[in-house]
């Protein structure tokens, strides 16, 4: 038996028991004629005791011996402590120990297992099973179990089952290149890794599942960001017989579930915003709506002032921030500055001072005047005390870039605030977007999305602004899920097809097994995916998916632990056939 009891479990009442525990030796003090150890597992942190009169020799020098990461066993006495550590649970006993074993030795780790290590993010991510000691890593790992199991409760509950799909496939366009494995069995022929189980998922409803469900991995070549990985996790979900209405319900449902299981938080009904006003309010389709600074669009009180920058512009907008006033003139020309990288890519900014006299000082003093200003304080619902900050341009670009400007402005003022949940749904998507690259339109969330009743015709006339039975579950101001009611009939399906440039031998080939399964009797049906990394994190209070990921891959994509991607040795490649084309 390794241990009786574990390292975070032993409290005042166990004092005078025999114990074994085992785990890893977190820290050693050595006076001498007295030893100190503490011993840590997943559970916690238990004191050790050596001491001249009532340990053995050997022990006491095996005890002095003892190296940081140590795995060892003991057995010993639970006593109580002289000296009390109220900060931790076992912090009123200590074990005098009087058996040791050492069951495995350690290496010096290259940093320090503690909360705040001195190990930096590559170090660490070499070196990620260490990492996984330290209790921040651990309780998120810990916290991503939590929610995963109050996923799988709530929607079995609901009735839905859980199936897998398979990995190794065919192209499923959700927007990113695809990963791709080569066949040995089939040569010249590779499969592709799925973005999503999409068409799965809706032949599920062909074959007459209903209700479905998956946590399951997707993988997208794709620019990788602090909320993105090449190989993600979904709470992938599809049921059917249902309209949107449906849909949002369930899954508003097991959201609401999550945040009152895992973070004790009760919400009110989800608030909802067409796809529209979110981009004209927030100038995004995921807004936070933690706090305001909606966006006021001044053109009709800005222009026609002999302002030509206002005056050339397709819009002027502005946000008020909220006791904005405040800033120096060093800290708004620091704003402005920010606006003007590159990242950004304003050309300037123009700021309006609320005094709190009820007068307003703008940096355009010379062509409006306090009755102008007033008009732009109504129209941004700016306050004695706030900062009027107002960009002009191209309107999909300004309306970007005072994003990006609201969103570090609320980081800067902390109204950011991780423990509150603002849940938002954003309906009504538009069906197509238009790529400046390709010149052409592409789904906006994938090709299988039916456009709205009676808007099919406009896809003839005006295919920008058909809108679909599209939807996304924001939370605090990221995309955490998204969803869709389907096409279930092979005549729109291939019409779709058409539309976004597919010749109907392209179509066939890539799609022709769906659109086959619909001509055998598919229901109606429409689902969602979450994103379990983000909402994970989200719930976690934290924006950065890499840690609640045991094992993730860097920027560059990389797993710098097991060092991957890496070459296949020749022999490989020619059983792939793969040799000749790569060097031809
Ligand atoms: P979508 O492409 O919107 O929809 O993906 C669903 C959710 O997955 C998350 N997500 C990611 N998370 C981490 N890293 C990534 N690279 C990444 N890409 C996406 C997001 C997103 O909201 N098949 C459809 C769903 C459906 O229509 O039912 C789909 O995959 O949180």
């Amino acid at each position: 038996m390794y241990r009786s009891h574990n390292c975070g479990e032993l409290r005042a009442s166990n004092v005078n028991e025999t114990v074994t525990l085992s785990g890893w030796v977190q820290k050693l003090r050595d006076k001498g004629f007295i030893v100190w150890v503490d011993l840590r597992d997943r559970y916690g942190i238990t004191q050790l005791v050596f001491d001249e009169e009532r340990t053995s020799k050997e022990i006491m020098e095996q005890a002095q011996n003892l190296g940081r990461e140590f795995v060892i066993q003991v057995t010993g006495t639970v006593i109580e402590r002289a000296s009390k550590n109220p900060n931790i649970p076992t912090g009123a006993i200590e074990i005098l120990v009087s058996e040791l074993t050492i069951l495995n030795e350690a290496l010096l780790p290259p940093f320090t297992i503690e909360d705040k290590t001195d190990g930096g993010e590559e170090l660490r991510m070499k070196y990620r099973y260490l990492d996984i000691r330290r209790n921040p890593v651990k309780n998120s790992l810990i916290f991503r179990h939590k929610v995963s199991q109050e996923v799988r409760k709530y929607l079995s509950d609901e009735g839905f089952i859980e199936v897998e799909t398979p990995y190794l496939i065919k192209s499923t366009p959700e927007g990113a290149r695809d990963f791709v494995v080569p066949s040995r069995m089939n040569e010249g022929q590779f499969y592709a890794l799925p973005q999503s189980p999409q068409t799965f998922k809706q032949l599920l409803m062909v074959g007459g599942m209903d209700k479905y469900f998956q946590i399951v991995k997707c993988f997208r070549d794709e620019d990788l960001r602090a909320d993105r990985q090449p190989e993600f996790t979904q709470i992938d979900c599809e049921m059917a017989f249902v309209e949107q209405e449906d849909i949002l319900n369930v899954f508003e449902g097991l959201t609401r579930h999550l945040l009152k299981e895992v973070n004790g938080v009760e919400v009110e009904e989800f608030p909802r915003m067409l796809y529209d006003d979110a981009i004209r309010l927030y100038g995004n389709d995921k807004p936070d709506i933690r706090f305001g600074m909606q966006f006021g669009e001044l053109n009709a009180v800005a222009q026609h002032k002999d302002f030509n920058v206002f005056n050339s512009a397709e819009l002027v907008v502005g946000i008020a921030v909220p006791g904005g006033n405040a800033f120096t003139r060093k800290e708004i020309d620091q704003l402005i500055d920010w606006v003007k990288r590159p990242q950004i890519g304003a050309m300037g900014m123009v700021y309006c001072r609320c005094n709190e006299d009820g007068t307003f000082k703008s940096s355009v003093d010379k062509f409006y005047d306090e009755t102008d200003l007033a008009k732009w304080a109504e129209i941004t619902g700016a306050q004695a005390g706030d900062l009027i900050c107002v960009l002009s341009g191209d309107t999909n670009k300004v309306r970007t870039q005072l994003s990006a400007l609201r969103m570090e402005l609320a980081e800067r003022l902390g109204l950011r605030k991780p423990n509150e949940f603002a849940p938002l749904w954003v309906l009504d998507f538009p069906l197509l977007e238009w790529d400046e690259e390709t010149n052409r339109y592409h789904a906006m969330h994938h090709p299988f999305t039916s456009p709205k009743p009676g808007q099919i015709e406009l896809l003839k006339t005006d295919p920008g602004a058909v809108k679909a039975n599209a939807y996304d579950l924001v939370l605090n101001g990221n995309e955490i899920g998204g969803g869709s009611i389907r096409i279930h009939d092979k005549k729109t399906q291939s019409l779709m097809f058409d539309y976004l440039g597919f010749t109907p031998e392209q179509a066939k080939a890539q799609f022709g097994f769906l659109m086959d399964a619909f001509q055998y009797g598919a229901p109606p049906h429409g689902g969602l995916a979450f994103g379990l990394d983000r909402l994970v994190a989200i719930l976690g209070g934290q924006e950065t998916i890499r840690d609640f990921i045991a094992f993730p891959k860097n920027n560059a994509g990389r797993d710098v632990m097991i060092d991957a991607p890496a070459p296949i040795d020749d022999e490989q490649l020619q059983e792939l056939n793969l040799k000749l084309n790569l060097k031809s």
